[in-house]
This record gives C-alpha cells, structure tokens and sequence, in this order.
C-alpha cells in the first residue's frame, strides 16, 4: 500500500507509540492493520469507535478495501457505544453515524455489524447482552479506540474499573461539553451503553487514535502517568498487545 511514514517511534511505560507528521500518514497506517487482519481472518471480529476522529478513517477504509483486496463480507464488527433513549435511525445516533460513514459504504452483512441498541426498553439487559454476543464471537481481532477529552475509552468514563464488562455509564460532564455540539440544547443523552475496560482489554490488539491539539495534554497524562482510575485509557499502558498512534500534534506534549 504505502511506506509507513512515522516520524517517531517511541515506547512510553511499556507502550509503543507511533508519531505520524501528519494525520493523513495516520490513517493509512490504521487502515493497513485492518486490512491486514482481514486478509489474514477474513471471519475477524473488529471493535470499531465512533467520534470526530474517526470521520477520515472510515473515509479512508470505505474507498481504499477493494484495492487493497480486502472484503468485510465474512466480519464482524462490534462498535463501542450508543446513546441510551435514541432510535436507531436518529440523527444523532452511532448506528447513524456507522451507517452513514461506513457501514453503506462497504461490502458488510448488515446482520454483522453490531453497535449497542440504546432504543432497549431494558439498557440493563441490552449490555449484559452485548457483552455475551462479543464473547459467544469469540471476542475482538483488532479493536480500534479514540480518546475523550477526560481520558475515556468507549464511553468509560474517569473512576471505571479497570475490569468492567458492558454496562450502563452515567455520562460526566466532561463528556456532555465535548459531545453537546451534536445535539440541541440540554438534548444531550445522559446515559449510555459502552463496552467495558475489561472487555476492551480481552481485544488481540489494540489500536488507538488521537489527533489534534485538543488531546496532547490528555495524551501526556496517560502515556507518562501510571495507570490510574481517574484516567480509563492509562488502562492500556504497558500492554504489548496496544499501539498509540498519534499526529504531531497530539504528540506535542510528548515528543
Ligand atoms: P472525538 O471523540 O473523536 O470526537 O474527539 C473521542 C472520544 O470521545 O472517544
């Protein structure tokens, strides 16, 4: 596909953390892992995050699977979360988002791809659920994440046990400022259903995704920290399995 292009590998508490000059570089290199895994298992079970970071990587995937003579026809994907009391087909919905930016886009099964139903009459259940669907799969190939301004991997939020499964999360504050933009005043859901820490870790590999400014403090207090409930990404730190990949600028306070 193209030559990796990162400008700096480093390895932090453990972790390796692959600083791209630009996100673009970023995105094919995230791209590559994927279509890798699904050469090599074309039955993989992929764990798939939503957000603004994730926009140019489902762009990315959506035109750049065939070419790279990778198909999503035999795979599962499992996305992290969903808003509790949305419909599936509201505008601000994961299941909107995924269908919009990836799922139509490709050549999945549509009874494959798997993102939490917030719409359940019983969120309760629908977690411990979604938690037996990704195990009776056999658990996650390759699980992608990004990073909330608070350190929250899924919707986990700051004190979360770091053993978690699926669950219903009340949502902090930190995270209805950054996520309110999507939503009309005071509309913002309070609860939601996120894939647990614990399960997150279970994943065979780990990718995650921060870009932008916003996130080079944040970046700096997980990868220089030590792991910490108050911080759920720290988590990942000093795993073999987990790969940072970061732009310049989310790096900044790192390189
Ligand atoms: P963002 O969200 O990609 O919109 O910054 C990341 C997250 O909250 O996990």
């Amino acid at each position: 596909m193209h030559k990796t292009k990162y400008v700096k590998e480093l390895n932090l508490q453990g972790t390796k953390v692959l600083v791209y000059g630009n996100p673009s570089d970023l995105f094919k290199d995230a791209a590559k892992e994927l279509f890798k895994t699904l050469k090599r298992k074309p039955a993989a079970n992929i764990g798939l995050a939503t957000g603004a970071t994730f926009i140019p990587f489902y762009k990315l995937v959506s035109s750049r699977y065939k070419s790279e003579g990778a198909s999503f026809r035999k795979a599962s994907t499992f996305n992290l979360d969903e808003y509790v009391g949305l419909e599936k087909d509201s505008k601000e919905s994961y299941h909107t988002y995924m269908r919009t930016n990836l799922f139509s886009k490709i050549d999945i099964n549509s009874r494959n791809s798997h993102v939490p139903d917030g719409s359940s009459k019983d969120p309760e259940m629908e977690a411990t659920d979604y938690e037996r669907k990704i195990s009776r799969h056999g658990g996650i190939d390759i699980q992608y994440l990004g990073i909330g301004m608070n350190g929250h991997i899924g919707f986990n939020e700051p004190k979360t046990p770091f053993s978690s499964k699926t669950h219903v999360v009340t949502l902090s504050r930190a995270t209805i400022r950054q996520n309110s933009r999507y939503f009309g005043k005071g509309k913002m859901p309070r609860l939601a259903i996120t894939v647990g820490i614990g399960t997150i870790l279970k994943s065979r590999k780990i990718i995650v995704i921060a870009t932008g400014n916003s996130k080079a403090r944040i970046v700096k207090k997980i990868l220089t920290g030590r792991p910490n409930k108050l911080i759920p990404a720290s988590a990942l730190i000093g795993s073999r399995n987990v790969t940072f990949m970061l732009d310049k600028n989310s790096a900044a306070l790192i390189i």
